[in-house]
């Protein structure tokens, strides 16, 4: 009976676990050498987003009870096939909401102040002293924040937003209660008239069938002269050729992108284009978020183990 954790992961909590059951450490993932003479006796996964977990991962596992996603987004698992093997999926919200919706708000800003472009210009030895007219950026107070996605890192979001004087709009689905929508200030708009009336938009949204494409030609070519994308939810929810293009002619004056659709590939012509902030997908990345998602998943782990509930359950398996 083994616990496999299939990449490195922050924090103490995986040696912990190692005292107490059969721990089988790997570093990449379902390549790892070594993986194949555990694969059957694994009844146990720690995974990231960049391990598939679909119906031929789940064929090797057999005796497989858990997947603990060591994120909150879990589109790299296939959770259909997961509980129709009786396979539970959990995942780890909450302990990553305010360093994501701190990533995010750091690209809004660094977007719209051209903070890298200028990081950049120091460093070539170009700076000649204060200049009324260098690196002019985008103004953030009294503008408007249009979120997609008003789950937690969405509202985390709006609250950063606020802080910083910006108007709050929001879309998704399900139109949030009045009270949450007086508490954050945000005001509830179809996705078409958000990419048309903010002057930032910032993805928050889960990748589902209903989000892939979601920030679309369409969309970002109604968006106002000058605006800003930022994304950190999933690459796959914008169509990255059609943003590169609003890039290079409008409306969109710059980008922050924290994620892209084919990670750990990156469109090539991002990196000629000064006006976009690229990231490798750190969004969580902060010292104590990262051992509190893999302490959340080792916690999934010894629950599913003993017969408990998870305590953050996806799907609940069988
Ligand atoms: C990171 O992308 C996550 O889903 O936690």
């Amino acid at each position: 009976m083994k616990v496999v954790v299939l990449r490195s992961l922050a924090g103490p909590a995986v040696a912990e676990l190692a005292t107490e059951c059969d721990v089988v450490q790997f570093g990449d993932g379902f390549a790892s050498p070594g993986f194949d003479a555990v694969a059957s006796e694994t009844v146990a996964i720690l995974a990231t987003g960049s391990d598939r977990i679909d119906g031929r991962a789940l064929d090797r596992m057999p005796r497989l009870r858990l997947v603990a996603n060591v994120a909150v987004g879990t589109d790299n698992v296939d959770t259909a096939a997961c509980a129709a093997r009786g396979v539970v999926v959990t995942n780890t919200p909450d302990v990553l909401t305010d360093a994501t919706a701190n990533l995010a708000f750091g690209l809004l800003l660094a977007a719209a102040r051209r903070i890298v472009e200028g990081d950049r210009y120091v460093r070539a030895g170009n700076f000649r002293g204060f200049d009324a007219n260098l690196l002019v950026g985008t103004p953030i107070h009294g503008r408007t924040l249009g979120i997609v996605g008003m789950g937690r890192i969405g509202r985390a979001m709006a609250r950063r937003g606020r802080g910083f004087g910006m108007r709050i709009v929001y879309a998704q689905r399900n139109r949030l209660d009045p009270a949450i929508e007086e508490d954050l200030d945000a005001s509830f708009l179809d996705v078409d008239t958000l990419f048309r009336e903010s002057d930032f938009v910032s993805l928050h949204c889960p990748k589902t069938p209903d989000t892939v494409g979601l920030a679309s030609e369409a969309r970002l070519r109604s968006m106002k002269p000058g605006s800003i994308f930022v994304n950190t939810s999933r690459g796959a929810c914008v169509d990255e050729p059609a943003l590169i293009r609003v890039l290079h002619e409008g409306p969109l004056r710059a980008a922050g992108l924290d994620v892209f659709a084919d990670e750990p590939n990156v469109p090539e012509e991002l990196f000629a284009m000064d006006n976009v902030v690229l990231l490798p997908h750190v969004g969580s990345a902060e010292t104590h978020t990262r051992a509190a998602m893999s302490a959340l998943a080792v916690a999934n782990v010894r629950a599913v183990l003993a017969g408990r509930t998870p305590l953050t359950p996806v799907t609940a398996g069988g």
